[in-house]
């Protein structure tokens, strides 16, 4: 028996196929979720369904989840980004205690108990300490989010990044890079700056290892390092970090039966 779960966040739309058999994903695929995200999630499922080699059929349910949740209605059930978020680490790393997810539109800390979420704290009324923070960052300084990582481990310095909000601290490097001040010291002054608010949160819902780091800022293990240093402790993550909260749907999906 198999079953799906999508995930539909603001900048990604990924469908993980598990093999209720064995807990193994058939297939997975990521995609960018655009303007409308139920025809993101409708092409997503498509081809994982075709990379997996099964028809519609085969599927026995299909859980959503993310912010476009709502709206699929091929979906058996919608469930929340915290649960799915939570039965997704788990499923990785069982003895999980903390989660720290940076997507694209939010960043959000769970905090587990047997694999339950009992606590969590999510910023999704400011784009700053979330991956929309680099992407403008990213267009600003005319690098690729690719680009964070290497340029932080090369570079020695910091250059601190004094304004909070996004579209000030837009401003704030426009002006260092106009006052000819090294672009890579500011890069890796802005990654600092994700990972202080971060840590912000963290303390907040309050930290207990062993931690895992999810979402597609994940990716940017640059993010990862400054987040360790600050919170002194070592960050698990997934082998594709970016599928977990539809890992996490397609566990949940199997749950219905
Ligand atoms: N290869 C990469 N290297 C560095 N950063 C990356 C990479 N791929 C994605 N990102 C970062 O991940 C962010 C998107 O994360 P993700 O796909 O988890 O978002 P989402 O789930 O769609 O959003 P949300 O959960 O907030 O609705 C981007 O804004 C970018 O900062
Ligand atoms: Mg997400």
């Amino acid at each position: 028996m198999y079953t799906c779960g999508i995930d539909v966040g603001s900048v990604s739309t990924e469908s993980v196929i598990l093999d209720n058999k064995n807990n193994k994903i058939v297939s997975y695929v990521i995609a960018l979720t655009g303007s409308n995200s139920k025809n993101a999630a409708e092409a997503a499922f498509e081809s994982s369904l075709k990379k997996a080699g099964l028809k519609e059929s085969e599927i026995k349910s299909i859980v959503a989840t993310g912010y476009g949740r709502i709206n699929i209605p091929f979906a058996n059930k919608n469930i929340t980004e915290i649960s799915c978020h939570a039965r997704g680490v788990v499923s990785s790393f069982p003895d999980l205690k903390t989660v720290i997810d940076i997507g694209g539109q939010d960043s959000k800390v769970i905090k587990l108990e047997g694999g339950n979420p009992i606590d969590f704290l999510m910023n999704d009324k400011c784009a700053a300490g979330t991956g929309r923070f680099l992407e403008v960052m990213a267009k600003a300084l005319e690098i690729s989010l690719e680009e964070f990582t290497p340029i932080f481990n090369k570079t020695s310095d910091k250059v601190d990044i004094t304004s909070t909000c996004t579209v000030f601290a837009e401003s704030e490097i426009v002006s260092l890079i106009g006052h000819g001040v090294d672009k890579n010291k500011i890069i890796k002054g802005l990654i600092y700056s994700i990972a202080d608010r971060v840590t912000t949160m963290v303390e907040r819902v309050g930290l207990e290892e062993p931690v895992c780091m999810t979402g597609g800022v994940a990716k940017n293990l640059g993010v990862v390092r400054a987040l360790e240093e600050k919170l002194g402790v070592k960050l698990n993550i997934p082998d594709e970090p970016r599928i977990t909260g539809a890992l996490g749907a397609a566990y949940l999906a199997r749950d219905l039966h």
